[in-house]
């Protein structure tokens, strides 16, 4: 089974539309992820995503390794039987969550070790136990384990985590026992266009079945974060799937899928949702704002989602202010459902060759208020 096919493609910039092929079917591209950490998208039922038109989600290894653990995940029947998600999932390897979330984290050539932010337990994750993991998992899509580097970071900071990111690389492609599961490799190179290029090429080399673009979204400008797709996307072989890895605001999406970037995952949809903040047509806004009081209008009168058609800015707001659990579950469904409504506009505007008017009526939109 192929991978990944190119089904369209944009005569005006790198945009694409294609098909992820994987075990649990097919994912049309370009596609975001919706964020399950804790083998759950945090309010919502597999049932809420398929409707959502979510066709593949992201786990999180270092979560499910640290609770309830894999070999638990394993003698439940795999991750998909135990959160009752039978589309895909794309596990990330644990790298980026230990150099965000673990205490004490020390980066040491064998692995990464740490203690856990859940009991304080003392843990090495190794390329080979990253791997071990998420096949015991199932993961339809597995991730190297890489090593992040922080923005700004020193040359030498960079080529250590670059080199040794690719070191890993290949101890992953050596660990795997289940080759039906796609393993994809992490470029690094922090916002050095050399050293981009160069884990991209090392990572191409080596052949996995897609690439992801990892150490972005660190608190580095816009415009170099784009650059620096910009610089590793064509070291890249144009056959398999580009997958930008926490990426990003309505924007980003917009601007990366122009560069050739065919997979997304972030927490911005589901995280704000839970802060209040709802992202619609004509830009995000805060809704526990004393402006919505009385507001008897929907969130995006755009939009067409379940808490959109049923309930007004003023009854949101409300439900927010009072803490009530079904704000957050409300929440989510409109900010997930936005997301997922642009990456379906996105293919099909490159399907019609329309992407550059579909990207100038995007921005349009935003310069408008309600
Ligand atoms: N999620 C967001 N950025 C990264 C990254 O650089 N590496 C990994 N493994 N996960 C990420
Ligand atoms: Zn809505």
């Amino acid at each position: 089974m192929r991978v990944f096919e190119e089904t369209a493609r944009s005569s005006e910039c790198a945009a694409r539309a294609g098909r992820l092929h994987t075990v649990h079917g097919e994912v049309p591209t370009p596609a975001f992820m919706p964020v399950g950490t804790q083998a759950t998208v945090k309010s919502l039922t597999p049932e809420d995503l398929h409707g959502l038109g979510a066709r593949i989600l992201l786990g999180n290894t270092y979560h499910l390794y640290l609770r309830p653990g894999h070999e638990r995940i394993r003698r439940l029947g795999g991750l998909h039987r135990f959160m009752g998600w039978d589309g895909p999932i794309l596990t990330d390897s644990g790298g980026f969550q230990v150099y965000s979330l673990a205490a004490l984290a020390r980066i040491e050539e064998e692995g990464a070790v740490f203690r856990s932010h859940v009991d304080g337990s003392l843990h090495r994750l190794t390329p080979e136990l990253a791997v071990e993991v998420q096949e015991a998992l199932g993961s339809d899509v597995m991730m190297c384990l890489d090593t992040c580097i922080p923005y700004p970071a020193g040359e030498a900071e960079v080529a250590r985590a670059s080199g040794l990111t690719t070191r890993w690389a290949a101890r992953c492609l050596a660990a795997r026992r289940r080759p039906e599961l796609r393993l994809f490799g992490i470029v690094q190179g922090g916002m050095d266009p050399v050293w981009r290029r160069r884990s991209a090429e090392e990572l191409a080399a080596l052949g996995f079945d897609g690439y992801a673009l990892g150490g972005l979204s660190v608190g580095e400008p816009k415009a170099l974060m784009l650059e620096m797709v910009e610089t590793a996307r064509p070291c890249l072989p144009a056959d398999r799937p580009v997958y930008a890895m926490g990426v990003g605001t309505p924007e980003d999406l917009v601007e990366c899928v122009a560069r050739g970037v065919d997979l997304f995952d972030c927490v911005l949809p589901t995280r704000n949702a839970r802060n209040g903040q709802l992202f619609t047509s004509f830009g995000r806004i805060v809704i526990k704002n004393a402006r919505y009081k009385e507001d008897p209008g929907p969130v995006d009168p755009a939009c067409t989602c379940y808490t959109c058609r049923h309930f007004s800015r003023a009854y949101l707001r409300h439900l927010f202010v009072a803490r009530e659990l079904l704000a957050y579950r409300l929440n989510t469904i409109h900010n997930l459902h936005y997301f997922l409504e642009l990456m379906r506009r996105m293919r099909e505007a490159i399907e019609r060759d329309a992407f550059e008017a579909f990207r100038r009526d995007f921005y349009q939109r935003r310069e408008g208020t309600p």
